[in-house]
C-alpha cells in the first residue's frame, strides 16, 4: 500500500510542505497521505496486514487465490502488469505466477517506498516468467513510465489492490479512477479491490488493534514531522481513534490531543495551538456495497467485466476493462 503522490525529498519537498501547512494549520486539522510511507511506515503497514482484527488483506488474499486463473483467462496473454502500491508484493505473487504462465510477464511495481520495492523485488526472485523492474515514484508518475516502456503489442493490467481506492476522498477518487483510464488504451484492465461495509465494532476493530499496531502506524505520522521537520509533537499526549461513520460509510482515524498543546514546526513556519480533545483527521477508509466497484469504473470510463466477493469477511475484487 502506499501513495498517491509524494517525493524523494520526504516531507521537505516544497509542494507537500505547502499542502502540509494547508492541511495541519486549518481546522478541521487533517494530514496528507503522503506523511504515513516512509520506510518505517511501510513496515508497520506489513504488520497490520497480519493482524487478527484486520480481516482486508485475508480476504483479498483469498479472492486472488480463488479467481486468478478465471483473471488469467479474461485478460490478454500479451501482458504487462503495473501495480500502484506494491508494498511488499506478497499476496501479488500468486496472481503474477498465474499469469506467467502463459509467457513471460513484466511486472512494474510503483511505490514511494524503496524498502518496500525491494522487498517486492525479493519476494518476486526466482519466479519463473516474472520480470520486475520496480518504478519509485507517486502512482500516476510510474503509470505513465510503464505506459511509456509499454511493447507496442502487449495489453497493460494495472492492479490497485489493498481497497487503496477507500484512502481516496471521493471526488480524488473519481479524478484518479480517471486520470488511470486517460493513461490506458481500450482493452487494458484495472483489477481493483474494495472493502464492503459491515458491522461498527468489526471495522473499529480492524483500525484499532489490541497490539496497537494501527495506533502506531498512525502516530508514526506525527513522529516523521518531529524528525524531518524539526516539530515538537508531545507523542504521548495523542491517543489513536477510529470511529464508523455509517452515514458516511467510511472509518475516520484520528490522533486526539489529551491536552493542551502548542506545537511548532520549524520547517514549515507553523505553530499550532491544540486544545485537549482536539483531533488531527489522519486518515479515512471508505466501504462500499457489492457492484460499487462496476459503477466508479464506468464513471472513468472502463466496463465491468467480472466481480467476486468473500464471504468471510465481506471484501469486492472487480476486473474493469478500458472501453
Ligand atoms: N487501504 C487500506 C485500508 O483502508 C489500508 C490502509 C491505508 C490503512 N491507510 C491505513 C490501514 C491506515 C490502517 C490504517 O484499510
Amino acid at each position: 500500500v502506499s501513495t498517491i503522490a509524494a517525493s524523494h525529498a520526504g516531507l521537505r519537498d516544497p509542494e507537500l510542505a505547502q499542502r502540509l501547512r494547508g492541511a495541519l494549520g486549518t481546522r478541521p486539522r487533517r494530514l496528507p497521505v503522503e506523511c504515513f510511507y516512509d520506510d518505517l511506515g511501510s513496515a508497520l503497514f506489513e504488520a497490520i496486514t497480519y493482524l487478527p482484527e484486520y480481516g482486508l488483506t485475508r480476504a483479498e488474499w483469498r479472492l486472488l487465490c480463488r479467481h486468478s486463473s478465471d483473471i488469467a483467462r479474461l485478460v490478454p496473454s500479451a501482458l504487462e502488469v503495473v501495480e500502484l502500491g506494491s508494498g511488499s508484493g506478497r499476496k501479488t505473487r500468486l496472481l503474477l505466477e498465474a499469469l506467467a504462465r502463459r509467457r513471460p510477464l513484466p511486472y512494474r511495481p510503483v511505490d514511494i517506498s524503496a524498502a518496500a520495492l525491494e522487498a517486492c523485488r525479493r519476494e518476486m526472485a526466482g519466479r519463473t516468467g516474472v520480470t520486475v523492474d520496480p518504478l519509485p515514484m507517486p502512482f500516476l508518475e510510474g503509470l505513465s513510465a510503464a505506459i511509456e516502456m509499454r511493447a507496442p503489442s502487449s495489453a497493460v493490467l494495472v492492479l490497485f489492490l489493498g481497497s487503496n481506492v477507500g484512502n481516496l476522498e471521493p471526488p480524488e477518487r473519481d479524478r484518479f479512477l480517471s486520470a488511470i483510464r486517460r493513461r490506458l488504451r481500450r482493452g487494458d484492465a484495472l483489477l481493483i479491490t474494495a472493502d464492503l461495509e459491515k458491522d461498527a465494532s468489526t471495522l473499529e476493530a480492524a483500525y484499532d488493534d489490541d497490539a496497537g499496531v494501527t495506533a502506531a502506524f498512525n502516530r508514526n505520522a506525527l513522529a516523521r514531522l518531529n524528525r524531518e521537520l524539526g516539530a515538537d509533537f508531545d507523542l504521548a499526549a495523542f491517543r489513536h481513534r477510529a470511529l464508523y461513520a455509517a452515514r458516511e460509510r467510511r472509518i475516520e482515524m484520528h490522533l486526539v490531543s489529551e491536552r493542551d498543546q502548542t506545537v511548532r514546526i520549524p520547517a514549515l513556519g507553523l505553530v499550532i495551538a491544540l486544545a485537549a480533545g482536539e483531533t488531527i483527521w489522519t486518515e479515512s477508509s471508505y466501504k462500499f456495497r457489492r457492484g460499487d466497484l462496476a459503477a466508479l469504473g464506468r464513471a472513468a470510463g472502463f466496463s465491468g467485466t467480472a466481480a467476486w466477493q468473500d464471504d468471510e469477511w465481506p471484501f469486492e475484487l472487480a476486473l474493469l476493462v478500458a472501453e
